[in-house]
Parts: structure tokens; C-alpha cells; sequence
């Protein structure tokens, strides 16, 4: 079978987690072996990783080439092998939250992450990059996460950022979708949970992965 690569984005607070583990049960009752990881993180390495992008202070560029190194160990250590098996990998969060945050969010030139995500995902033997077949983009009014990411534990250096940080992260999303609209499914994250998932559900049967 096929590896498949799914991958799970949204502002802090959109509330993916669940979800993802709603589907990784639904592949796994469907026979599959799943392969659940995130960015960064993934790896014991990018783990360490992922420890400093979230708690110490730096300029936007170290954050960027943090994450994109965390993202290249993540791709050879555990998402390339996987595939390789024929694992669906759901991974929260990939290159397009490198595009919201550092891009849009904190202002890093994009040209230059283009750059750093075709030397990362570069495939060898083929001119085309690893991406994820799908993202499920769980997009919501930046008032409404802050509403629910207030109280709800200590943040981290992006969940203290104000509202206006994730207008401009949302907006990095929505630009990475107009770009590749094929790869996206919007979800609309303001509904129900259970209206949130049919829609996760709907999004991953349309695409006859899932029955
Ligand atoms: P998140 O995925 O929300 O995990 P948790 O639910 O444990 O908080 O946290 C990861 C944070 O890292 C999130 O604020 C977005 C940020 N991030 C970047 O800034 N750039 C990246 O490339 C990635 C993958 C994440």
C-alpha cells in the first residue's frame, strides 16, 4: 500500500489535536499502520529542537533555520522511512506553519524560505519536493483562539503573541492555500466538534482514503 502524508494546520488555539487523533483511530480501524508526529518535533533531536524555537527569544531567521533543520531530520529520520512502509503519516503542523509564523507572523522574508523548503523536501532523482498530500487547515478568527487558549495553560512564546500576530499567521495560511488550493481542505474551526470532524472526515473520504 501507498504511504499517504497528511499534514494539520491553524493557529494556536483552532483545535486540531483532537481531530488528529480522531483520524489516526479511523486509518487504524481501516487497516492502516499510522505514523502520528508533529513540527517541530518528531525526532529526538528535533525535539530539542522544537524546545528552543518554543521558549527562547531569537531573531526570525535563527527561528526559521531552526525549524526547517528540526524538519529535515523529522523528513529523514522517521516521515521518509514511514511512507516508504506505506504508513499514513498525520503530522501536526509542516512547512506551512514555517510560512505563517516566521513568514507572515514574525515578518521573515518568504523568498528565502522557499528557498530553505526546496533544499529540505528536495526528493532525490526528481525535480518535485515532498509535501503533504493533504493539509487540513483548521482556520479560525484569531478572537475566538485567544478565547480558548486563555486559561488554558501556560503559553508558550507564540500563544503569548497578540491577536493581530495571528491575523497575520492566518493570513500566511490563506496564502499558502491560494497557492496550492489542490493540497488544502478549509475547514471552518468555529462550528461544533462533532461539525468540526464530519468535515475532517468529509474531507479525507473525497479524496477515497478513507470509506
Ligand atoms: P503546537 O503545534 O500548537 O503544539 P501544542 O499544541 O503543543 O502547543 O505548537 C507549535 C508551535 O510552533 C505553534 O505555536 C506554531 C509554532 N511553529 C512555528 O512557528 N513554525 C513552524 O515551522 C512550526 C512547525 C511550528
Amino acid at each position: 500500500m501507498a504511504g499517504l502524508f497528511i499534514s494539520f494546520e491553524g493557529i494556536d488555539g483552532a483545535g486540531k489535536s483532537t481531530h488528529i487523533e480522531g483520524l489516526a483511530q479511523a486509518f487504524r480501524a481501516a487497516g492502516r499502520q499510522v505514523t502520528l508526529t508533529r513540527e517541530p518535533g518528531g525526532t529526538p533531536l528535533a525535539e530539542k529542537l522544537r524546545a528552543l524555537v518554543l521558549n527562547d527569544a531569537m531573531d526570525a531567521m535563527t527561528e526559521a533555520l531552526l525549524v526547517f533543520a528540526a524538519r529535515r531530520d523529522h523528513l529523514q529520520q522517521l516521515i521518509e522511512p514511514a511512507l516508504a512502509r506505506g504508513d499514513v503519516v498525520l503530522c501536526d503542523r509542516f512547512t506551512d506553519a514555517t510560512f505563517a509564523y516566521q513568514g507572515m507572523g514574525r515578518g521573515f522574508d518568504l523568498e528565502t524560505l522557499s528557498v530553505l523548503e526546496r533544499w529540505v523536501q528536495a526528493q532525490p532523482g526528481t525535480t518535485s519536493l515532498r509535501q503533504p498530500e493533504l493539509t487540513v487547515w483548521f482556520d479560525l478568527d484569531p478572537t475566538i483562539a485567544a478565547e480558548r487558549l486563555a486559561g488554558a495553560r501556560v503559553p508558550d512564546k507564540f500563544e503569548a503573541q497578540p491577536v493581530e500576530f495571528f491575523r497575520r499567521v492566518a493570513a500566511g495560511y490563506g496564502a499558502r492555500m491560494d497557492e496550492e488550493p489542490r493540497r488544502f481542505a478549509r475547514i471552518d474551526a468555529a462550528q461544533s466538534r462533532g461539525a468540526v470532524w464530519q468535515d475532517v472526515l468529509q474531507a479525507v473520504q473525497a479524496r477515497g482514503w478513507l470509506a
